[in-house]
């Protein structure tokens, strides 16, 4: 895909109808970039405001809470949880499912703030979400979950430079601007295709000693270059928040690893399954990519908990395979 991209004039919600998405649909992604904007301007005003900080507060994942992770799960929830349409809503931010409206047919699961640490030296953040039907007035855990395969709709915020979405309500992954002016997101490259190989990787190196074989030997083999087995040298990118990473694969290719590891607590890695993975999944594979956990595709697993934390590696469909090639063997 060319990295320059160019705005097209359509605007996010005439896009969502010729993707053939339901009315209601259109109307919680409508929701949710309304939201999104409003964390845009929040990072802004960030470091004048003193919120680039931790709170006192310790959420479900045993993380330590950033100001901006409960203000931004704050804004998606006052946005999101009034609204028809909403059944409830899952938040990384949230201990339990948080019921929407009594009629509501579907959840939304979002992950409000991804690459927190990034916060405070003012890297790349984002928010993550996916839209389940549910079902009419489904608000329990079971409920949700028994919906993870029904995904209508996920993508992301990027905010950087610009304020970058990335969405599939079904068919085409495409990516949209914020425009700061008229308030609204346009198409700027619709229907995105991951290459099939890639030359790049994204891991975090600092884990090497905790990686089971079959990561260890994907690694190393990049790492041997032209004179290895893989006969091409490979670049290396870590931007510390998932949803920086993953751009970068639907911008240029490459593959982005969060693996299982012999360390207690990340047996599973440390990515969730329901407001990081599945997503990115339904993004990557709309764009002809690959995205796996362990062996698995990522759609095709059965979640048992709603902060369930599941290894991932996902991108240019070559690289993907032959990582899944590596796990069957593990
Ligand atoms: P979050 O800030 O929502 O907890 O997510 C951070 C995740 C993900 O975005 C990123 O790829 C990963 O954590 C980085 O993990 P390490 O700090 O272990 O590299
Ligand atoms: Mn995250
Ligand atoms: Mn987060």
């Amino acid at each position: 895909m060319s990295s320059t991209v160019a705005g097209t004039g359509q605007p996010l919600d005439h896009w969502c109808k010729t993707q053939g998405a339901a009315p209601a649909v259109v109307d919680l992604v409508d929701a949710i970039a309304g939201g999104c904007a409003e964390i845009a301007t929040l990072l802004h005003a960030a470091p004048l405001r003193g919120l680039t900080g931790a709170s006192a507060e310790v959420n479900i994942q045993g993380e330590v809470q950033k100001h901006l992770d409960i203000m931004t799960n704050d804004i998606m929830m006052r946005r999101l949880k009034p609204l028809a349409a909403v059944a409830c809503l899952v938040s990384e931010e949230e201990d339990h499912v948080v019921p929407g409206q009594p009629n509501g047919r579907y959840c939304v699961a979002f992950d409000p703030l991804d690459g927190s640490s990034n916060i405070e030296t003012n890297s790349t953040i984002g928010t993550v979400f996916s839209i389940l039907d549910v079902g009419e007035g489904v608000a329990d855990e079971a409920g949700v979950l028994a919906a993870y395969s029904k995904q209508v709709a996920a993508g992301y915020v990027l905010y950087g430079p610009a304020a970058l979405m990335v969405i599939n309500v079904g068919d085409d992954t495409t990516m949209l601007a914020f425009d700061p002016a008229g308030g609204d997101f346009e198409v700027v490259q619709s229907g995105i295709k991951v290459p099939a190989d890639a030359a790049e990787f994204s891991i975090n190196m600092s884990y090497q000693s905790v990686w089971h074989a079959d990561t260890a030997r994907y690694v190393s083999e990049c790492l041997e270059g032209k004179a290895g087995p893989r006969g091409k040298s490979f670049n290396m990118r870590w931007a510390g928040a998932m949803v920086a990473d993953v751009h970068r694969v639907f911008v240029r290719g490459g593959v982005f690893i969060y693996p299982a590891m012999n360390k207690k607590g990340s047996e599973e890695g440390k990515l969730r399954l329901l407001y990081e993975a599945n997503p990115m999944a339904m993004l990557i594979e709309g764009a002809g990519g690959m995205a796996i956990a362990n062996a698995t595709p990522i759609r095709e697993l059965k979640p048992n908990s709603i902060h369930q934390r599941v290894p991932l590696a996902m991108g240019s469909k070559n690289e993907v395979a032959l990582l899944k090639e590596y796990a069957e063997g593990r």
